[in-house]
């Protein structure tokens, strides 16, 4: 396994690849601290292509200053470790410095879908996130990318921004990775107290049971919505939102798929999960 850790030798290494006109690149963009989430998306990448590459690079540019940019847990040779036993070809794990050169001064903004739900209580995030997976692409140059439903709202931002700013990547979307107990894992699941790991399956609970009622025939958001916060009276709450799983807006009836998602702010995490439906795709 080889770790590039400058734009233009990942670069470099790409387009060598890319001479071959059979070999497809396959692409895991993460921020470390890896775990069965992530490495589901790793195996895709593995196993979907003729090589992959997984990048480990914690983007100071999605973090607010009050955020966790510095504890955000960096565990870089368990990391590799990792990857090394998936058999990724290339790990690329470039410095901020690197990203990031003095006088750095282009954002790549996602409009509409970024707005809400996350966008409206972490307003810097998405632009972080399309900026830095923008660069990722130009240094990895992968003909697929592997990103997880957890981040409901990060998938739809960056299949907006690939057809529209014509990247021809393809996005692959793989299902949320659970602990048994339903929670979704997250590296940010590292931060919780016993107290607080306790309330957070009310998050993935009251998702479950209001998806059950979509499944049974429940088309009113507002009655959704409801559910969904009834069942999480003991921890604060920053959204309930039914939207479209495309454009990330919210919906008045559920006509095609759509995304129910929450957020919830315990004292030692900030949590997010989601679950979708699709009543087209509906068994009867
Ligand atoms: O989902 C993540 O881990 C990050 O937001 C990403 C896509 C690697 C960009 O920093």
């Amino acid at each position: 396994m080889k770790i590039i850790t400058t734009p233009e030798a990942m670069r470099a290494w790409s387009e060598a690849q890319r001479r071959h006109p059979d070999i497809r690149i396959g692409f895991a963009p993460t921020m470390g601290a890896l775990h069965e989430g992530h490495l589901c998306l790793v195996r895709a990448a593995v196993h979907e292509n003729d090589v992959a590459v997984a990048s480990i690079f914690v983007n100071p540019t999605q973090f607010a200053p009050n955020e966790d940019f510095d504890e955000y847990p960096r565990p870089f040779d368990d990391d590799l470790a990792k990857l090394e036993a998936e058999k990724v070809e290339v790990v690329y794990a470039p410095t901020a410095a690197d990203m990031y050169s003095e006088g750095y001064a282009t954002y790549v903004t996602v409009e509409g879908v970024s707005n809400g739900l996350c966008g409206a209580s972490r307003p810097h995030f998405f632009r972080g996130v399309a900026t830095v997976v923008s660069k990722l692409f130009n240094a990895v140059k992968p003909h697929r990318a592997y990103f997880g439903q957890k981040d409901a709202q990060q998938c739809a931002v960056i299949e907006r921004m690939v057809r529209d700013l014509d990247m021809g990547i393809e996005i692959v979307t793989l299902p949320t990775v659970r602990e048994p107990d339903g929670l979704a894992m997250s590296s940010r699941n590292k931060y919780l107290n016993a107290e607080d790991r306790e309330k957070a399956l009310c998050l993935s609970k009251a998702l479950f049971h209001a998806e059950t009622l979509l499944r049974n025939g429940e088309r009113n958001p507002d009655v959704l919505i409801s559910v969904v916060r009834d069942m999480m009276q003991d921890v604060t709450i920053d959204y309930v939102e039914l939207v479209d799983s495309a454009t990330m807006a919210p919906v008045d009836t559920v006509a095609g798929p759509v995304t129910l998602a929450a957020a919830i702010v315990l004292p030692t995490a900030r949590l997010i999960d989601n679950v979708r439906f699709d009543p087209g795709a509906q068994q009867t």
